[in-house]
């Protein structure tokens, strides 16, 4: 029997990721030690390896098959549009991608003026604006802590997830437009989906009945 190589993004979902494949009986002892600094984790009884991933490269490892099973945002999957199947909602890491700014920053919106966008997702606020709203706006891609970018003048608005909505809050921002809801979704290599199409169509059918 072949390994099948589960890549669940690192950071904010991964302990919920771990405990959900650990409810379905998917389990990796070796990864609980915090203090390990070693990459990748074997299962020998299971053929089963794991490796944990930076968020935005998960799609990339299971388009090239690096990995069989990635767990990622819909953010994330949307903003890197990878050759990818997307095959469950597993119900975590729930949040919003929105527009937000300063709430003087909504009238230049309702206008449809020139405004300046920072954004860690570029991908997908011009989607947004350009497709949706057809509205000509310049993108400025930043890769953390967006909420800077208006309050220093960089930009208009912002393009984020919003989670909680306390970062905004203690920032003096607000959502301004919500483009859709988000949520973590696993995601197949194309050519595993039919080469392990038993073991891999089993274990989304056990991950969709704990729901
Ligand atoms: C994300 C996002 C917001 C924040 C939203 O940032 O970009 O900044 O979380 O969460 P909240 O609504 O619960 O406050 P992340 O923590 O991933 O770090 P980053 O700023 O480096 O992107």
């Amino acid at each position: 029997m072949e390994y099948l190589t589960f890549a669940p993004a690192k950071g904010r979902l991964a302990t919920k990721t771990l405990s959900i494949l650990e409810s379905i009986g998917i389990t990796c002892e070796e990864m609980k030690d915090k203090d390990s600094r070693k990459l990748i984790f074997v299962n020998e009884e299971q053929k089963l390896k794991f490796f944990l991933a930076k968020a935005t490269d998960v799609p990339t490892y299971v388009e090239y098959g690096a990995a069989d099973i990635g767990v990622v945002g819909r953010d994330t999957i949307l903003e890197e549009d990878k050759k990818i199947y997307e095959v469950l909602d597993l119900d975590i890491g729930k949040c919003r991608m929105c527009v937000a700014g300063p709430e003087s920053a909504k009238a230049l919106l309702e206008s449809g003026q020139m405004i300046r966008v920072a954004t860690k997702y570029p991908k997908i606020a011009k989607d947004y604006f350009f497709n949706k709203k057809h509205q000509t706006v310049e993108i400025i891609k930043l890769n953390g802590s967006i909420e800077l970018a208006p309050i220093v003048g960089l930009s208009e608005v912002i393009v984020d997830i919003v989670e909680t909505g306390t970062t905004l809050k203690e920032n003096g921002l607000s959502v301004l437009e919500e483009i859709y809801p988000l949520s973590a979704r696993m995601v197949v290599n194309q050519v595993s989906m039919k080469m392990e199409h038993e073991r891999i169509a089993a274990i989304i059918e056990k991950l969709r009945n704990r729901q």
